[in-house]
């Protein structure tokens, strides 16, 4: 990619936990080589919106105004399923498509979509490392041969509120670390779509969802939230644990989410980048 003089015209699509933090650390410092030029929101978010964003950035409600702010880049951290109403629109519009909830790309055959509107409109379809490290070792390590990986995802227990886990475990009563799921990526993606975001990238930059290994643990003695890999290749080895508060408004998310988009943001604006 080679980098122009002209900033990038970013699109952010979601004003929730993730969004409100972009804004903010967007609206105090800048991003190399990209400017904020829209954010889609929900209808009753458009006065927060308006009051949060700098003046010049249109605040939208509808994809078809969004398209029209003559976005280069659209950042998604609103859900999966905004990835799939506005994926395949904004890839074949030639607007390259960051997006953080990656468990959308579970689905083969949506993956696949969204790879064909990519080639049809010359645009990229870009995966931010969001609240993990490591992919970068992962990528080495599966070009010299992969054997295993494993990603295990640490929240407290009522971070596993609203799904398939609660029921079957009792929450609120839980005295000791518990693994309340253990198998593919594919499946924690199916299953925990809001919580499997991470298992979904570890697996598609390492061995693939049906090979790679996920655990999801309810421990009452965590104070926030942490992902760990543990990959083992023909000649190495790679451990990369991360782990960090969740948001004040949404405990399934972690902070350091939002500041991943960014970093990977300036990184692509930088005369001097990590690849
Ligand atoms: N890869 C990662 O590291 C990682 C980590 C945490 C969360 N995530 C993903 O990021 C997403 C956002 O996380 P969050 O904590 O900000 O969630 P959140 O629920 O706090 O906010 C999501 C916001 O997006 C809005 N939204 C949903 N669909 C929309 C659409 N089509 N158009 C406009 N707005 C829309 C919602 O109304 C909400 O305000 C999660 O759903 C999850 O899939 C990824």
């Amino acid at each position: 990619m080679t980098r122009s003089n002209t900033p990038t015209r970013v699109g952010l699509i979601g004003f929730g936990a993730i969004g409100r933090s972009v804004v903010d650390a967007w609206s105090t410092t800048p991003v190399r080589g990209h400017t904020l030029a829209a954010l889609l929101v929900r209808d009753h978010q458009r006065d927060e919106a308006l009051r949060a964003v700098p003046p010049g950035v249109a605040v939208c409600t509808d994809i078809a105004s969004f398209l029209a702010a003559d976005l280069q880049l659209a950042v998604e951290v609103a859900g999966h399923g905004a990835v799939i109403s506005h994926g395949e629109r904004l890839l074949a519009a030639s607007v390259d498509l960051a997006l953080i909830s990656v468990g959308s790309l579970a689905d083969d055959g949506f993956r696949e979509r969204l790879a064909q509107a990519a080639t049809q409109g010359g645009s990229r379809l870009l995966l931010p490392i969001g609240a993990i490290a490591g992919l970068d070792g992962l990528l080495a390590l599966r070009r010299a041969g992969l054997s295993s990986v494993k990603y295990t995802s640490t929240k407290p227990p009522a971070s596993w509120k609203d799904t398939p886990a609660d029921g079957p475990f009792d929450l609120d009563a839980l005295t000791e670390r518990t693994v309340i799921f253990s198998g593919t990526a594919a499946d924690a993606a199916r299953l925990y779509p809001k919580n499997a975001n991470l298992a979904a990238v570890v697996a598609l930059a390492g061995l693939g969802l049906q090979k790679t290994v996920v655990e999801l643990v309810a421990d009452p003695a965590a104070t926030g939230n942490s992902g760990l890999i543990e990959a083992a290749g023909p000649s190495s080895t790679l451990t990369v644990k991360v782990a960090g508060a969740s948001a004040a408004s949404n405990p399934k998310t972690s902070q350091i989410t939002g500041m991943s988009v960014l970093a990977a943001l300036d990184n692509r604006g930088s005369a001097i980048a990590f690849i």
